[in-house]
Order: structure tokens, then C-alpha cells, then sequence
């Protein structure tokens, strides 16, 4: 499997991955407004001022089991966000690859020491995944209810 560009197509893909606002909220936070148009999706994820960069994984078919992006919105540091993995296809490992060809990507293409994320802390599943990976908390940037998470790389 491997990481490249979403396309349009790939867009109407993932939003078909988000049955309902409480799943919007969960992969795309509270900016996200549900329910959106596919075709609206590209420029409602977009980080105003920051070039994002919106990836999928795909595999020999070319149809994505996983999408995410990532952003420089602090110097030194690249962000990764609205990770997710087709339903029909998590807890077999995509999330995990997933993960590691996005920190590969957003490591490549910036100069950043750190890579960073938030999470609900009530998404255990995805915060398990991350602190799996060698991400731990920043408490002074995280809330109640979100964990800004960051890992270290260089
Ligand atoms: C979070 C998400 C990306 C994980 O993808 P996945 O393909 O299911 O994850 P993997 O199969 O690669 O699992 C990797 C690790 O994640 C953790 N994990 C995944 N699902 C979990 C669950 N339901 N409960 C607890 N831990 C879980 C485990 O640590 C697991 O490691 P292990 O297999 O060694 O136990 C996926 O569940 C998803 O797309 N969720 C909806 C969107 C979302 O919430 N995105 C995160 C926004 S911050």
C-alpha cells in the first residue's frame, strides 16, 4: 500500500466513510458542518492560511482505505489531522500504516522537528493508536475534552 495525492474522486469516497454528525465532529471537529457535499469537502478542510496537504492510502486498485492531511500551522512543526480508515477495513492494521506513511510524508516535504495531532480523549481507539506510535500529551495545549499530542523526530 502506499500514500498519494486525494483526488475529487477520493473525496466522495471518504465522505461516504461519515455516517453522521457525531462521526463528522469526531474525524473533523467542530468547523466541519454536517452534512456536507462531497464536492464541498476540499475546501471545508482546508486550513485557512496553511497549505494542506490531503493524502490517501491506497493499495494496487488505487481505492483509498485511508485519508489524511497534514499542515505547518507552528514553526518546527508539522500537524496531522481528519485521519481516518474506510469502516469496513479498521482493526486490521490500516490505521497503524496509515499513521506511519503520513508522518513519512509530512516529515518529507517540511523541515519540522515535531509532528503533532489532537484527538478526543474520548476516541480511545484512535488515542491508543497514536500514543502506540510514540505521541504523548501536551497538557498545556490540550482541554478536557482534547488531547494535543505531539512526537519528536530529529
Ligand atoms: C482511529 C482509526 C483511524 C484507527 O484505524 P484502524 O485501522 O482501526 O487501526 P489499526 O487496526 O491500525 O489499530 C492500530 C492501533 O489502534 C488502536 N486501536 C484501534 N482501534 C481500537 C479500538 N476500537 N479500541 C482500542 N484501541 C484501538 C490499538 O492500539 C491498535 O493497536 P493493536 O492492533 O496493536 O492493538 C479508525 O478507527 C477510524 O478511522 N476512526 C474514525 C475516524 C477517527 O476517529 N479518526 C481519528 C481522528 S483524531
Amino acid at each position: 500500500m502506499h500514500l498519494r495525492a486525494a483526488t475529487i474522486a477520493d473525496f466522495e469516497i471518504v465522505a461516504s466513510w461519515i455516517p453522521d454528525a457525531a462521526a463528522a465532529r469526531r474525524w473533523a471537529g467542530p468547523l466541519l458542518v454536517y452534512p456536507f457535499a462531497a464536492s464541498d469537502l476540499p475546501a471545508a478542510l482546508a486550513i485557512p492560511g496553511c497549505e494542506t496537504a490531503s493524502d490517501c492510502l491506497v493499495d494496487g486498485d488505487q481505492r483509498p482505505s485511508g485519508f489524511g492531511q497534514h499542515w505547518v500551522s507552528q514553526a518546527g512543526a508539522v500537524h496531522l489531522g481528519r485521519i481516518i480508515v474506510a469502516p469496513e477495513a479498521r482493526g486490521r492494521g490500516i490505521g497503524r500504516l496509515l499513521c506511519q506513511h503520513l508522518i513519512d510524508a509530512a516529515l518529507h516535504s517540511t523541515q519540522a522537528t515535531a509532528v503533532t495531532l489532537r484527538a478526543y480523549r474520548s476516541n480511545a481507539g484512535a488515542v491508543a493508536l497514536y500514543e502506540s506510535l510514540g505521541f504523548s500529551e501536551v497538557a498545556s495545549e490540550s482541554t478536557d475534552e482534547i488531547l494535543f499530542m505531539r512526537k519528536m523526530v530529529r
